[in-house]
């Protein structure tokens, strides 16, 4: 493969001045204009709400989920259930990750020809990098595990990401199964494909950038996953949504999670349910520290446009790719930049 890993780490020394590597065209950044349709703020679902009205006759929650995911592909998740104990720990833990010596965290580094691991691959040497350090890896299933990934971790944060992990898995089945009732999807499917998927996770360190409006933290894309769990440990904001041609911002909803509808979902929901662009930027002052969990069908899967959702009105608006090859496409290809994935099926 062609491409260059980013060894480099953004460093308390390259934050007197943004290095040309990371200098963004004007057109890239610049912030939405003033205009008067705005998007409002994304949507809030209430976990508590949306469990108890989906065993009751009345569905006002679900059809508000459903609405959501058809408007604007993410929300900010309330009452969740996973202990604000267990959120403190978990930022404490990466906190100190990410202030472990580079050396330390090059054991973690990224090896030629994979993509997972500690630091970021470029395709070239023209692309501009993000303004963050990754740490990106599978964890599940366990078999798929990188010896030098996960199990060399120091054992504080490797027990609690696991338990993290372990709280998230469960509220994203709980998710999907209401994502699919909402979309009508049989829970059926659901469980067939996401029960022991594959489930992988990244967490970024953004530090705070002398020139902010020159740089991007994360290059605006769609998520590939079935759905995102996104937890903003340390609660600086920085994520936009593209809205209606405008990048809005989904400022931080202390206890709440955001969750994204990924390419997955649109792609089984055939188009209904979409998912959305979206990019993280930066500023000068507060480092940002975030964990996203993407929730995706297992390998062995098949992945198109659910059946049951297909009428002569509605036909198929993607093909059925296999999981596996589809995991393998998107990382060869790599191509971050806005929603390329999807647009090629
Ligand atoms: C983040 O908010 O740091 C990550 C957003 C994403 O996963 O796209
Ligand atoms: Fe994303």
């Amino acid at each position: 493969s062609n491409s260059l890993l980013n060894i480099l780490e953004i460093t308390k020394e390259s934050l007197t001045a943004v290095p040309e590597c990371y200098v963004r065209n004007i057109e890239q950044v610049q912030l939405p204009s003033d205009r008067s349709d705005k998007p409002t703020a994304i949507p809030t679902i209430d976990m508590i709400k949306l469990l108890k009205g989906s065993e009751d006759t009345d569905s006002a929650q679900l059809e508000t989920l459903h609405s959501t995911c058809k408007e604007w592909g993410v929300f900010q998740l309330m009452n969740h259930g996973v202990s604000p104990m267990l959120l403190e720990k978990l930022k404490y833990e990466i906190e100190e990750f990410f202030k472990l010596p580079l050396e330390e965290k090059m054991k973690y580094q990224i090896r030629p020809g994979d993509v997972e691991g500690y630091g970021s691959i470029v395709q070239n040497k023209e692309q501009k990098r993000d303004w963050g350090n990754r740490f990106y890896m599978i964890m599940n299933p366990i078999h798929r595990r990188k010896p030098y990934l996960f199990p060399e971790l120091p054992s504080s944060l490797r027990n609690t990401l696991e338990s993290y992990y372990l709280e998230l898995k469960h509220l994203a089945m709980e998710l999907l199964g209401l994502l699919g009732k909402a979309v009508k999807i049989d829970m059926k499917k659901i469980e067939e494909l996401f029960e022991d998927g594959m489930q992988s996770v990244r967490i970024t360190y953004y530090p705070p950038c002398p020139q902010p409006e020159h740089v991007i933290g994360l290059t605006p894309h769609s998520d590939a996953s079935g759905i995102t769990i996104l937890h903003q440990l340390n609660g600086v904001d920085g994520l936009q949504i593209k809205k209606d041609g405008i990048w809005a911002p989904v400022n931080v909803l202390e206890n709440a999670f955001v969750v994204n509808v990924g390419d997955i979902v649109e792609i089984l929901s055939n188009g209904v349910y979409k998912s959305m662009e979206h990019r993280v930027m930066v500023n000068s002052e507060k480092e940002r520290i975030s964990i996203a969990i993407f929730f995706n069908p297992k390998f062995e899967a098949e992945i198109g446009p659910v059946i049951s959702l297909i009428t002569p009105e509605n036909p198929p608006l993607f093909k059925w790719i296999g999981m596996e090859k589809y995991v393998q496409d998107f990382f060869t290809r790599r191509k971050l930049d806005g929603r390329s994935y999807l647009e090629q099926m």
